[in-house]
C-alpha cells in the first residue's frame, strides 16, 4: 500500500541457549529496540540434533560441527525475525565479532581509568551484544544471518510463510 514506502529488510537473530540461561534476553531486547530494529516474529524452540545440524548444514566438515550441535541442542534458543533498513549488516554490526573473547578487548583509549566499575560495563555493553554475554567461539550468545540470502533461508527455516500446516523444521515450540 501507499504508505509502505520504504521496504524493510529481515535478518534472522537467536539468543542461543548460553544467553537464555545466563537470563540475558530481556537486555539483548533492550539493545535491538534501541538500535531501531522492529521484532516482527519471535518464538521459543528447543532444536533437536536434525534441525540444528540442517541450519547450521554449511558448516557439516568444520572440526567443531559435533560440539556447536552439541551445544545448540542443550536447551531451549530465543528465534526472532528483525526488521529495520540494512537490518543484515546492522544486526550483525551490533553482534560483533563471532568469537566474544575478541569483542570483549576495549581500546584502552576509550575507556579511561577514573572510570568506576559500572562505567566500564556501559562502555563495554556499547561495543556489541557479544561483548555484552559471550564467552567465547561457541558460547557467544547470539546469532545473525551473514546475508540476504541466508537470512531468508534462516527465516523460513523457523517461521512459516504460508497458510500450510506443513512443519517446516523438525522442533518442537515451547
Ligand atoms: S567460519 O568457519 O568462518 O564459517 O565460521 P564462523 O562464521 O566463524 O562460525 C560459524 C558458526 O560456528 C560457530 N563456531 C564454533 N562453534 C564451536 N566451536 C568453535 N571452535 C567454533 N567456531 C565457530 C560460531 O559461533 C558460528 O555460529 P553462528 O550461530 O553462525 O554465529
Amino acid at each position: 500500500s501507499s504508505n509502505r514506502s520504504i521496504e524493510k529488510e529481515r535478518t534472522l537473530a537467536i539468543i542461543k541457549p548460553d544467553g537464555l540461561f545466563g537470563n540475558h534476553s530481556d537486555r539483548i531486547k533492550q539493545v535491538i529496540l534501541d538500535s531501531h530494529f522492529n521484532i516482527a516474529k519471535e518464538t521459543v524452540v528447543q532444536l533437536d540434533e536434525e534441525s540444528a545440524a540442517t541450519f547450521y548444514a554449511e558448516h557439516s566438515s568444520k572440526s567443531f560441527f559435533a560440539s556447536l550441535i552439541n551445544y545448540m541442542t542443550s536447551g531451549p534458543v530465543l528465534v526472532m525475525v528483525l526488521e529495520k533498513e540494512n537490518a543484515v549488516a546492522d544486526w550483525r554490526h551490533l553482534i560483533g565479532p563471532t568469537d566474544a573473547r575478541e569483542a570483549k578487548i576495549t581500546d584502552p583509549q576509550r575507556v579511561p581509568d577514573q572510570l568506576s566499575q559500572n562505567h566500564l560495563l556501559i562502555v563495554s555493553s556499547a561495543l556489541s551484544i557479544r561483548a555484552m554475554c559471550g564467552l567465547d567461539l561457541q558460547k557467544n550468545c547470539v546469532h545473525g544471518s551473514d546475508s540476504n540470502k541466508s537470512a531468508e533461508r534462516e527465516i523460513a527455516f523457523f517461521f512459516k510463510e504460508t497458510s500450510s500446516d506443513e512443519a517446516v523444521a523438525n522442533h518442537d515450540e515451547l
